[in-house]
């Protein structure tokens, strides 16, 4: 895997002009519009990068973006891989892999979730505290490498928490109603049935939807900070469990993604 990076990172270098990312973001369904705020430098779709899979669903259009957001340099990934796509744990978090090797200090990443949480309402905006990993797998299996990053790997601080607490004070300071929560990941593609909504809740999470979680392992594996923002999209509230669409998942991302892209501009501004 070390050569794989090692050339799909030579190979981005090349045809970004040796770009330094200093932020890594990973942009989730319906919230691919961050990138109408960065000051684009360099783009390159997903199929032009050696060693990446090639994105498959609708709304997750796949292109690397490299450029100033905040006064810094971040790459952004739109679109990302998930686990119900066939891909692997290592494929889909090899563009981490690939951000750390390009600098990157910082991982933001984003989500849109289904919620649990009774004062939950669509279209909230989560700031994500912790997770649950409910894959039947983790990117961290097999041989380590020493030099990517510990065997064991501690998660007691998965989600950076000065990130958190700068986060709410900015939501707080623009009026953006903002929640703090648990992020339980899964692998889809079913949404989920009203007796897994109330597992998830009963076992500690606030939201669930179908990424973030290897994105995340990995980051804190190669020693990035992260941090997660999640659109609730939909509820999965007992008495409330609505029938749900990948449109409608889209639509309520769509409308919120400004708040959430300020947000993140804000956040990237200062950290
Ligand atoms: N479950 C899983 N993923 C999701 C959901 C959900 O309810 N809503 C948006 N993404």
């Amino acid at each position: 895997m070390l050569e794989q990076i090692n050339s799909t990172t030579a190979s981005i270098r090349e045809k970004t002009n040796n770009f330094n990312p200093q932020v890594g973001i990973i942009l989730g369904t319906g919230l691919g519009g961050l990138v109408k705020e960065i000051t684009v430098e360099h783009v390159i779709p997903y199929n032009e990068i050696p060693n990446f899979p090639v994105s498959t669903v609708e709304g997750h259009s796949g292109k690397l973006i490299f450029g100033k957001l905040g006064g810094k340099n971040v790459m952004a990934m739109q679109g990302r891989f998930h686990y119900y796509e066939g891909y692997n744990m290592k494929q889909i978090t090899f563009p981490v892999r690939v951000m750390k090797a390009l600098g990157i200090h910082t991982l933001i990443v984003s989500n849109a979730s289904g919620g649990m949480n009774p004062e939950f309402e669509v279209g909230e905006i989560m700031i994500i505290n912790d997770h649950i990993n409910l894959f039947p797998d983790n990117p961290l299996i097999g041989k380590n490498s020493n030099e990517m990053g510990p065997r064991f790997v501690d998660m007691s601080e998965a989600y950076k928490k000065s990130y958190i607490d700068l986060a709410k004070k900015i939501a707080q300071e623009n009026k953006i109603r903002v929640k703090e929560g648990v992020y339980a990941g899964l692998t889809g593609p079913c949404f989920e049935t009203p007796a897994e909504y109330r597992y998830l809740w009963r076992i500690g999470a606030d939201a669930v939807g179908m990424s973030t979680v290897p994105e995340v392992i990995v980051a804190k594996h190669s020693g990035i900070n992260c941090f997660g923002i999640s659109i609730v999209t939909d509820l999965g509230i007992e008495g409330v469990v609505q029938n749900v669409s990948h449109e409608e998942v889209q639509q309520v991302a769509n409308a919120q993604e400004p708040k959430l892209t300020f947000i993140v501009k804000e956040l990237i501004a200062r950290i």
